[in-house]
């Protein structure tokens, strides 16, 4: 399977951005441990991150007859971007919503996702295991 991982918003700080919610690992090293599971073996998986919505939402509609499925974690843009959410409706490609914290047992505004109807499953608080489980939840 071809696989897009969209990281938005702020997670090019990962490691540095509060470790104690975020963890101590930048996104490069969660890159480089998904790439060397064994569920990760058979698909070809490509990522990217922009902290700009309209790039984000540029990279979906670029995916269409290029990726067969696609894992998003669109930071903060989560919240309250519907222009991300409807970008993830028109292209029309599976997709698996992920977050690092559970956004659930945060502050308030971060519970409500406007991207989670339009995903296939939201996976929240698993840390970068999260990516994993999107996989997971890609395959099946
Ligand atoms: C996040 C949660 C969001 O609320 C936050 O704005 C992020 C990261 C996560 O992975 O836990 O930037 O998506």
């Amino acid at each position: 399977m071809n696989i897009l991982v969209i990281n938005g918003p702020n997670l090019n700080l990962l490691g540095v951005r509060e470790p104690d919610v975020y963890g101590s690992e930048t996104l490069i090293d969660i890159e480089n441990w998904l790439n060397e599971q064994p569920e990760a073996d058979s698909h070809s998986i490509t990522w990217f991150q922009s902290n700009h919505e309209g790039e984000l939402i540029d990279h979906l509609h670029e995916a269409m007859g290029k990726f067969e499925s696609i894992i998003i974690n669109p930071g903060a843009f989560t919240h309250y971007s519907y222009a991300l959410r409807d970008a993830i409706a028109a292209v029309n490609i599976p997709t698996v919503e992920v977050h690092l914290s559970d956004i659930n047992n945060r502050e308030d505004f971060r519970k409500v996702s406007v991207i989670k109807d339009v995903c296939l499953d939201q996976i929240s608080g698993l840390g970068k295991i999260g990516y994993l489980k999107g996989i997971q939840r890609l395959v099946n």
